[in-house]
């Protein structure tokens, strides 16, 4: 998380538009409403409704509620929702944390939303994804989202995989993905 919000700090500035592929909580989303300031906006996805209550509920008591729009949807049909070109797409893959663990991102799903995000991205816009392979499905997940990753043209994206060394191989990771 901490190395997802420095690229997302890095890249969105006031005025951007923004995407939140798994709301949850709502961290992700409150740290781009107030990076993109009152003239951008951020769109959040979750098929909880318990998640979007939570970060609903911590927008309202920070104060930017107003630039962001809560969808009761899956990620994967982001572009029925999401018209613009956006500068940045966040996917924090798994479970709610202190919610229900079999209700996690999947393999079909989350790929599909990566696809819509690659054509929705502005160049120069990013797409950061941490990955879990703890959860039920999440090692499929995991090989689904880097194979996408690997056929992504070397021409029109630049992708990137962080990892920390001196963890388990089964730790958390981050795939940072720029469009050229
Ligand atoms: C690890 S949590 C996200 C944590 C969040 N970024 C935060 O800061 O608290 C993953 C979230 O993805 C949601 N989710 C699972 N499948 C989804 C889908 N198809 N579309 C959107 N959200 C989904 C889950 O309900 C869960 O809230």
């Amino acid at each position: 998380v901490p190395l997802s919000h420095f690229f997302l700090s890095q890249r969105l500035q006031p005025g951007d538009k923004a995407i939140d592929a798994t709301c949850g909580n709502g961290q992700d989303t409150l740290l781009m409403a107030r990076l993109v300031g009152e003239a951008g906006h951020v769109w959040a996805f979750d098929i909880q409704e318990d998640a979007l209550c939570r970060t609903g509920e911590l927008l309202a008591a920070e104060g930017v509620a107003g630039r962001v729009t809560l969808h009761h949807a899956g990620h994967e049909r982001l572009r029925e929702t999401v018209t613009e070109r956006v500068k940045v797409v966040v996917f924090n893959l798994g479970y709610l944390p202190g919610g229900d663990h079999t209700l996690t991102t999947n393999a079909a799903t989350t790929v599909a939303a990566l696809q819509q995000s690659a054509e929705l991205l502005l160049p120069g816009g990013i797409i950061v994804v941490a990955l879990y392979t703890g959860q039920a499905g999440g090692v499929e997940e995991e090989e689904a989202v880097v194979r996408w990753g690997e056929r992504l043209s070397p021409v029109a994206f630049n992708v990137w995989v962080h990892r920390q060394l001196n963890r388990s191989s089964a730790a958390p990771y981050l795939l940072l993905l720029e469009k050229v």
